[in-house]
């Protein structure tokens, strides 16, 4: 059988303590420095503990046949001066060799049902502009309304260039 068609056999569940060094390497395939070539969302081990101690019930994992092949990780925002809860779903990642048969649909079906249960009225993701496969994948989930965002770096370690007189 291929191995996209045992997919419909997928189990999402929450993630455990066991799941931790599964998940981080599944990242590490996935979020590579040719993934994103800006710092500006770096895959760590210090993203995943975090975010397992506080907001475990947005944890989640695909297991297929007892072996972990996805994983989506959320959080939930509250701002100043806003009755609105968001969701910000940080990361999510289904197993190369796996994707496109459906897990990712299943994880998002789940974390989003989890996020309305804790009264989260709007998700929020954000990614790269190139990682068009993945902005695709939200779309197909629903997303719109796509802002653009602007990355800017200041190279500390280069000479500076002539700078323009203060007028004062
Ligand atoms: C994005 C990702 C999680 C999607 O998971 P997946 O299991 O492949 O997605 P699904 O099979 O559930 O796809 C659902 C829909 O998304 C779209 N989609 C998914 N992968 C796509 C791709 N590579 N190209 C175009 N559309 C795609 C399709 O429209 C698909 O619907 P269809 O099957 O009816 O055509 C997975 O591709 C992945 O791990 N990508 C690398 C990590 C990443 O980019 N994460 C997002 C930022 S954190």
């Amino acid at each position: 059988m291929h191995e996209k068609n045992k997919l419909s056999e997928i189990e999402i569940r929450e993630m455990t303590i066991d799941d931790l060094g599964k998940v981080f390497h599944l990242g590490e395939e996935l979020f590579t420095s040719e993934f994103s070539s800006s710092m500006y969302r770096t895959w760590d081990e210090y993203e995943i503990t975090t975010l397992f101690n506080s907001d475990t019930e947005l944890c989640l994992v695909a297991e297929l046949e007892g072996e972990l092949v996805g994983f989506a990780l959320g959080t939930t925002v509250e701002k100043n001066h806003s009755s609105w809860k968001y969701g910000y779903l940080v990361w999510i990642g289904v197993r190369p060799g796996l994707q496109k048969g459906g897990a990712g649909h299943f994880l998002f079906k789940e974390i989003r049902s989890r996020m309305v249960s804790q009264g989260v009225r709007m998700i929020v993701i954000d990614t790269d502009a190139d990682n068009e496969a993945g902005i695709r994948f939200f779309e197909k989930q629903g997303f719109g309304n796509t802002q653009k965002h602007v990355y800017m770096t200041l190279n500390l370690s280069k000479p500076q260039g002539k700078r323009r007189k203060n007028k004062k």
